[in-house]
Parts: C-alpha cells; sequence; structure tokens
C-alpha cells in the first residue's frame, strides 16, 4: 500500500477498531496457551475483541499462524493483517550459544549469521517480528537477564546490536526468512538495583547515556523497527511512561521512527510502582510519553476510547500510533501477503536444518573459554578419563528462551564426546552425587571432567541471585573428586559469569562454556580434546564475590586509588577481603598455543580534528594449531571535564592466525572516537593527552601515548 492509501485506511478506521490495533494479547486469548507471566491481571473481552487485536505475542507455527490470521483478518472489519511477534532471541528450533556466549565470540559478523539463521527458521515458522536483539549492558551477574545479554561493554554491546538488527532485518524485512527486529528493554533494563530483576535503577544521566545507550542507539542507527520498553525506572519514573526517555531521547535525540510497545504488562504495572493512579491513567500517560502497543494489559483496551471521548487524550495521538503500526504491517507486506513467509514445506527444510546444526557448533567453538590450563588440557584421548556431574547430562542448557527447541535434539556434553571421540577411554557418572564408585574411578583415572555451574532454569528473566557462587553441592562433588585426583578439568556451563575463585585456584583448568546451545557441547569436547583452540573472550569480567557487584574493568581511578599490588591499603579505594581487580577480566580467555604482540607503533603522537592515525601491531600465532585471536583496542582519556575510565574497548578485530603466521593489523583512531558526554552533556571530544593499547585482553599493557590537539 502507499502512504496515502494507509492514511486513508487509517481515516475510514472507528476509534475502537484503532484502539485495537494497539493491543498486543498471547496465545491464552486465542484458545491456544493458558499462562500469564507476572502480575499480570485476568484481561476481560468482548467474545471476538482479541480476533480484531492488531498483533500477538508468542504464537508460532507456520500452519498455525496462517489459520490464525485468516480468523483474525475474517473478524478485523477492514481485514487489517496482525502482526505475530515472537521471542527468538538466539535461534528459534535450533538453538545458537545465549547471547552472553555470542558476545564472547568477540564477533559481531559471526552473531550476524546466528541471527540470519534464526530469522529464516523464525520466518519459515510464520513469525513477522522478533522481540530481539536484547542489548542491555550488563555489570552484576547477581541479575539472571545477562544471560541474554552480550556484555558489560558499550563499544561491543553496540557492535553485537547492529549486527543483529542487520541479521534479522537484512536491506529490507518484506523479504523471505527476514523478520522485523525489536530492540529491547528501553533503557538500562541491566542496571536493576542489587541486581534483583525488575527493580528501579539509580544511575546518572552520565552513566545512562554513555554506557547504557549506545546499543539501543546503534540498534536505532541500524534501522531497528521496534523497541520495546523496559520494567524498570528511570530517574524515579517507569520507563514506559517516561516522556522524556521515549519522546526526547528515542524519537528527539535518536531520530526513532518506528513502535514503541511495551514490555509485558508494562503499562499496568504503572499502577504498581506508584507513578498512575489506576489503569486509566496509565493508559493515558503510557501513549502521550510515547508507548503505542499495551502488551497483554487491559489499559489502552478498557480506557483509551473514554480518554478521547471526554477530551483528555487527542484523537490524534492515537492516529499517531496506529499509523506507524500499519506502517510497520505496510513495510513487512503484509497487506500484500498476510501470511508473508510462513510455509510448511519450509519449516520442514529449514528447522534444526544441518546447516544450522553446524552454526551453532561453529559458534560455540568461539564462544568457550579457556579460563585457566595448568597442563591437564587438552585431554589425550588415549587417557583413562571420568566425566561427571549432571550437567554433563543435562539438555537443559540451551536457554531460557529457547522456547522452540526439541530437548531431545540437543546434544549434551556426554553425548559429543561419545559421539566424536568413541575410541577414548571414557567413564561418565550424570548425577552431582559423591559415590563410592565415582571417588573409586576418579582415584585410578589420568584425569577428572567436572561438569558444574547452572543450568537454563538458574538463569534468565526473575531468577536472580544475591549469591553467585557456585552452588554447594558442586564445590563438595569437585572437592572430593580432587581429593582422589588432582588433575581436575572443570567445565562450568550458566548464563552468568558465576564467582568461583576456591574452585579456580584448585582445579587444573577451567572452561566457561556458557549455556551452549542445540550442538554447542560438540564444540566444548573438541575443545576439551585439542581438535579446536579456544578462542572465546569474556563478554562480562567474572568476579571474585557478589560483593564485587556490579562490576566493570572501565572502571575510573578515583581521588585514591589503590597502589597495583596485592593486598589491602588503607585509606585507597579497596576492600579488606577481595582484591579490586576481577578474578578474570572482560576480554580474556586463553588458547593452547602462544599468541605474541609486537610494540605498537604509532603513524603518529598527535591527532587533530578531522585528522586520524593509526596503531598498528604485529601478532604472531607461536602455537601448533590455527588460532583465532580477538585483538582489541582499548584507549584511555587522561584528563577530562567529568572523571574518565581507566580505558575503553574502542576496536576489535577477530583474525584467524595459521601456526607459524604473522599478521600486522591496524587500527585507524578518529576524533569521533574520543567524544564523551562533558560537564554539560555536550558530546564532544576534549584536547589532551591519551593512552592507547592493543592487546590480548583488557590487561594488556602493551600501549602508547598520543595526544589529540
Ligand atoms: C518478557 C520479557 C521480554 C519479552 C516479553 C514477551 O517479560 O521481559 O523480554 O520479550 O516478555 O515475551
Amino acid at each position: 500500500m502507499t502512504n496515502e492509501q494507509l492514511r486513508s485506511l487509517l481515516a475510514s478506521m472507528s476509534l475502537s477498531e484503532k484502539i485495537e490495533q494497539l493491543v498486543q494479547l498471547n496465545g491464552s486469548f486465542f484458545g491456544d496457551i493458558d499462562v500469564y507471566t507476572g502480575p499480570a491481571a485476568q484481561i476481560r473481552m468482548e467474545p471476538d475483541q482479541p480476533l480484531r487485536t492488531g498483533s500477538v505475542l508468542g504464537e508460532h507455527g507456520a500452519e498455525h499462524l496462517m489459520a490464525l490470521q485468516d480468523r483474525m483478518m475474517a473478524k478485523q472489519p477492514h481485514h487489517i493483517p496482525a502482526l505475530f511477534m515472537v521471542d527468538v532471541i538466539h535461534g528459534y528450533r535450533t538453538a545458537f550459544p545465549v547471547p552472553i556466549a555470542i558476545g564472547a565470540t568477540f564477533n559481531p559478523a559471526l552473531a550476524e549469521r546466528l541471527i540470519e539463521a534464526s530469522a529464516k527458521e523464525a520466518a519459515a515458522a510464520g513469525v513477522h517480528v522478533a522481540f530481539s536483539p536484547m542489548v542491555d549492558l550488563v555489570r552484576d551477574s547477581r541479575w539472571g537477564r545477562v544471560m541474554e545479554s552480550t556484555g558489560e561493554d558499550p563499544w561491543l554491546n553496540a557492535r553485537m546490536a547492529e549486527s543483529e538488527v542487520r541479521g534479522f532485518q537484512g536491506s529490507n524485512y518484506a523479504d523471505k526468512g527476514r523478520l522485523a527486529a525489536c530492540v529491547k528493554h528501553f533503557a538500562a533494563y541491566g542496571a536493576v538495583q542489587s541486581g534483583r530483576d525488575y527493580n528501579v535503577t539509580e544511575i546518572s544521566e552520565h552513566t545512562l547515556f554513555e554506557d547504557y545507550l549506545p546499543s539501543y542507539r546503534a540498534a536505532v542507527e541500524a534501522g531497528v523497527s521496534m523497541v520495546m520498553t523496559a520494567f524498570n525506572t528511570i530517574d524515579r519514573k517507569p520507563c514506559t511512561t517516561n516522556k522524556k526517555l521515549l519522546r526526547d531521547v528515542l524519537r528527539g535525540d535518536m531520530g526513532f521512527k518506528g513502535v514503541v510497545i511495551s514490555d509485558y504488562a508494562a503499562v499496568m504495572e504503572t499502577v504498581l510502582h506508584s507513578t498512575s493512579l489506576d489503569t486509566r491513567d496509565a493508559a493515558k500517560k503510557a501513549l502521550l510519553a510515547g508507548c503505542d502497543i499495551d502488551m497483554m494489559s487491559e489499559c489502552y483496551l478498557y480506557h483509551l476510547k473514554t480518554l478521547v471521548e471526554e477530551g483528555e487524550l487527542p484523537e490524534s495521538i492515537i492516529d499517531e500510533a496506529v499509523l506507524r503500526v500499519l506502517e510497520l504491517k505496510n513495510k513487512l507486506g503484509l497487506f500484500e501477503n498476510p501470511y508473508k513467509d510462513a510455509s510448511v514445506e519450509d519449516e520442514k527444510a529449514l528447522l534444526f536444518c544441518k546447516e544450522h546444526q553446524a552454526l551453532s557448533r561453529l559458534a560455540a567453538e568461539e564462544s568457550t573459554v579457556l579460563l585457566k590450563n595448568d597442563g591437564a588440557l587438552p585431554l589425550d584421548r588415549r587417557q583413562k578419563i571420568v566425566v561427571a556431574g549432571a550437567l554433563a547430562e543435562d539438555r537443559a542448557i540451551t536457554g531460557s528462551w529457547a522456547l522452540f527447541v526439541k530437548p531431545e535434539e540437543t546434544v549434551t556434553l556426554r553425548a559429543a564426546i561419545e559421539t566424536l571421540y568413541p575410541d577414548a577411554d571414557v567413564t561418565f557418572f550424570g548425577s552431582d552425587e559423591v559415590t563410592d564408585e565415582l571417588l573409586a574411578a576418579a582415584k585410578v583415572a589420568d584425569a577428572v571432567v567436572l561438569a558444574l555451574g547452572e543450568n537454563q532454569t538458574q538463569t534468565g528473566e526473575s531468577l536472580s541471585k544475591a549469591d553467585i557462587s557456585l552452588p554447594k553441592a558442586h564445590m563438595a562433588l569437585f572437592e572430593a573428586v580432587r581429593a582422589q585426583n588432582p588433575n581436575v578439568v572443570t567445565v562450568l556451563f550458566g548464563g552468568r559469569p558465576l564467582a568461583v575463585p576456591e574452585l579456580a585456584g584448585k582445579t587444573n583448568a577451567l572452561v566457561e562454556a556458557w549455556l551452549p546451545g542445540s550442538c554447542g557441547c560438540y564444540a566444548v569436547a573438541d575443545i576439551l580434546f585439542g581438535a579446536v583452540e579456544p578462542s572465546g573472550r569474556m563478554s562480562m569480567s567474572m568476579p571474585y564475590c557478589s560483593g564485587q557487584l556490579p562490576f566493570s574493568y572501565s572502571a575510573y581511578n578515583t581521588g585514591r586509588p589503590k597502589p597495583r599490588k596485592e593486598g589491602f591499603f588503607p585509606f585507597v579505594s579497596n576492600y579488606l577481603d577481595v582484591p579490586n581487580v576481577p578474578l578474570y577480566p572482560f576480554g580474556y580467555g586463553l588458547s593452547y598455543g602462544e599468541v605474541t604482540y609486537s610494540p605498537v607503533t604509532l603513524s603518529s603522537t598527535s591527532l587533530t580534528k578531522g585528522g586520524q592515525l593509526t596503531a598498528s601491531v604485529v601478532v604472531e600465532n607461536k602455537g601448533s594449531l590455527p588460532v583465532k585471536e580477538a585483538v582489541q583496542l582499548y584507549i584511555r582519556d587522561l584528563k577530562g571535564s567529568v572523571v574518565r575510565p581507566l580505558r575503553e574497548l574502542k576496536g576489535l578485530e577477530k583474525i584467524t592466525l595459521q601456526p607459524g603466521e604473522r599478521r600486522e593489523v591496524r587500527f585507524t583512531i578518529t576524533e569521533e572516537m574520543l567524544r564523551f558526554y562533558d560537564a554539560d552533556m555536550n558530546f564532544v571530544s576534549e584536547p589532551g593527552d591519551f593512552t592507547l593499547w592493543v592487546g590480548h585482553d583488557s590487561l594488556t599493557e602493551n600501549g602508547a601515548d598520543f595526544r589529540l590537539v
């Protein structure tokens, strides 16, 4: 349809019809499921009213959605097609590693490929919009949803966000196999106080703009179609009714022109936040703030009509929201083809296809992080090996948003080892129980592999933990086994970096496998046996304990910086009981080989506005296997009109080096890269001295100084 046709359609719609376009319900209103999460009230509706609403949450399957579309268009007075929106976060039927692991690949191009495959599967299943990418910056792994984020760094999250928007939408999301993307959760949901889900946030405007907004901004600049408001407050105002956030920042400053949807019942929840008097007041505030669609609450449905009829809301503000929804449907081509890509045949060909299974394995090869290796790895398949721990045989390792996987299709660590290394002498104990049989086997083994940590029921939405230590039963299992055999390799599963200082100090080797997805354990097995070089890098720092949280490598000097030495120092910024640094920092990860960096060479030591300089290093693979190296560029602004971080990631290049290969890696430094929000919240650079580093992780000291003049 042309814009004129859309506008005339809008003009012909009744007020009730327009309002129904701004309501999104889940399958429980269409006779399919009966589930409410959170405090959503039971919504009472006229018999056919759900069928007249503008979009549906969570329904999927080509045949089902074609039939549902037929039912809805038949009841909608102008036969306007419905939008089908689903949480496609890191895969659909094929689960890729969870996003915190995708961040650990330090490979935005790979992230784009994973999302592209996810979109193809979901589009074939009749889905139109993905509630993804989730781009919330995370610095507190007490929050269960760190699993859904690509990590703690604004720059890396922004690169991942734009890549994933491209992965979903391509150059035109009306194209086959593409979805419209909905970036979430706007904004700063990852900053919930104390890591407790749905809590308030207490961050400064500088922190919001400098750290939390860049990933959303990147998604908007990449053309994301929708934005979902977050459950939390910013500056004491719920995001969903926060006019300054939605109209001034999102639409004004960032220039977003698409549809804004609330999170699940978030409009109604402003009553519980205590900023809306009742659901009528909530409806008014949310629409005035710029929230177009009310997901799973009664507010818009019950009150918008009377608010307009009683003169409290201009109908024009309804029209503005409805036109954005109609434009989205039009850009998806739904007026011409209401089913879009729904196809039973394509589902059969694409869902969990060999290509996507292989991609799931490749992704885990790049997301798995080797944190420690005192020589136990790689395993020798001729060795006598014991593998123990329930997680070694647990299929719940695809993530809590892997809603459409078939568990029987998920490869466990045990299945991967048995498939790939059938000749290896491996005895499995698929439980956390310390039995005499296990201890006896451990005693005579050459190596013991323990699968510890969390499965997907322990991390995700609402699954916050005040204490992120290793589960006590896992530490007990580790100690008992290690008493029989000191050569213990620990594989950590989970959606958050756990605090495992005691384990890390004692285990001979430590591997962070995250929640690796449908076929990720093949990669874990190959890394354990040395067929694949580990190349993952921590996308989020691993703290010593919950007490260090929230934590980021991109910290500040303070007025009383701690000397760079071990131990406690009075009257400076440090703890009595733990160091200031994390157990393992952002960007950290080992390989089996050795990768060396030459000193940094600068093309110049002074940079002018509009000019540029290059920083180059020569990276060499001195190992015997090909290695994938995430070459990282960090920059520090030594002085500013506000405090400036000790270092910030500003560049990344993921390269593959064959054994013995040397490669020059060059980064171009520009004045734009040095901009930040100054004392008056102007986004500017300030002349002065800078240091940059190029190296293996955020601890690198391989640096050089330059000046912005
Ligand atoms: C959930 C989540 C959000 C998701 C939505 C729809 O509560 O916060 O990420 O997209 O509801 O399932």
